[in-house]
């Protein structure tokens, strides 16, 4: 079973993530990145633009829009073309600043002032795929950069759900039916069956691994930065641990 939403489905995916509050993360980054020198910011955007910021794992691009709006030189890049193709239906200006590819492998070879990537991009890694990413997006990474990445708070026992979800496309309404659920090999997989508004229903499944913050922060460590940890991007954004990483 593979990722349909983000293969087939893209359309689909932003209607699931619709309430999530992207401003909130754009303006976390925003403020590590001030803080951390790595970018000058006033009244919400960069006081000195273009600062370069490489996002992975970007999906469908409402990230990337935003750090754009917000004065950041970005370039973005994803495994899933499906994915950034919607960014570039949905935000043409985007077009130049996508390209396919993924963890640890990564399609660009400069670093940059701000390295991000946003919503569990690391949560879709295998375990032993661990610190070779985190050593990829360390190598991507200015001397005086910042790193800020967060990785999902997954149920260690696996067992979560099962959930219904129900929501609006511009087709009109999608219901899900979603459950993780426990491998054999450590890992857990995201089950939904999911019913569009329009074809057929069909089975969706996203592997992940719960990864302890300890070994996300040793990971870190051993590709020479220091980190900080944040619990979440903001206010009752219990769901994730929020890594804030600079060369030691
Ligand atoms: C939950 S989505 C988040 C997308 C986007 N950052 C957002 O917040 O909407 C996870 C994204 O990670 C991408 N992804 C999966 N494996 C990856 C890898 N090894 N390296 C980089 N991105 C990956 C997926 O294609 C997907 O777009």
């Amino acid at each position: 079973m593979t990722d349909r939403l983000y293969t087939e489905h893209p359309e689909l995916y932003d209607a699931v993530q619709s309430a999530w509050d992207y401003d909130r993360d754009v303006s976390f980054l925003l403020a590590a990145a001030d803080r951390h020198d790595a970018a000058s910011v006033a009244d919400g955007r960069l006081a000195d633009p273009p600062t370069e910021l490489l996002e992975v794992g970007c999906g469908t691009g409402e990230h990337t829009q935003r750090l754009v709006a917000a004065g950041f030189d970005v370039a973005g890049v994803d495994p899933n073309e499906p994915m950034l193709d919607r960014a570039r239906r949905k935000f043409p200006g985007l077009d130049a600043r996508l390209v396919v590819g993924g963890l640890p492998s990564l399609p660009v070879t400069r670093t940059f002032p701000v390295v991000v990537a946003f919503r569990g991009v690391i949560s879709h890694l295998p375990p032993e795929g661990l610190e070779p990413a985190v050593a990829a997006l360390g190598d991507r990474l200015a001397d005086d950069g910042v790193l800020v990445f967060d990785a999902s708070r997954l149920p260690p026992d696996g067992h979560d759900g099962p959930a219904l979800d129900v929501g609006e496309t511009a087709q009109g309404t999608y219901a899900r039916i979603v459950q993780l659920q426990p491998r054999e090999d450590g890992r857990l997989d995201w089950n939904s069956v999911v019913v569009p508004p329009e074809g057929e229903a069909f089975v969706n499944s996203r592997p992940v691994t719960p990864f302890d913050d300890r070994e996300i922060v040793d990971a870190l460590r051993a590709a020479g930065l220091t980190v900080e940890t944040h619990d979440g991007f903001g206010p009752g954004d219990d769901g994730r641990t929020v890594f804030v990483a600079t060369p030691a």
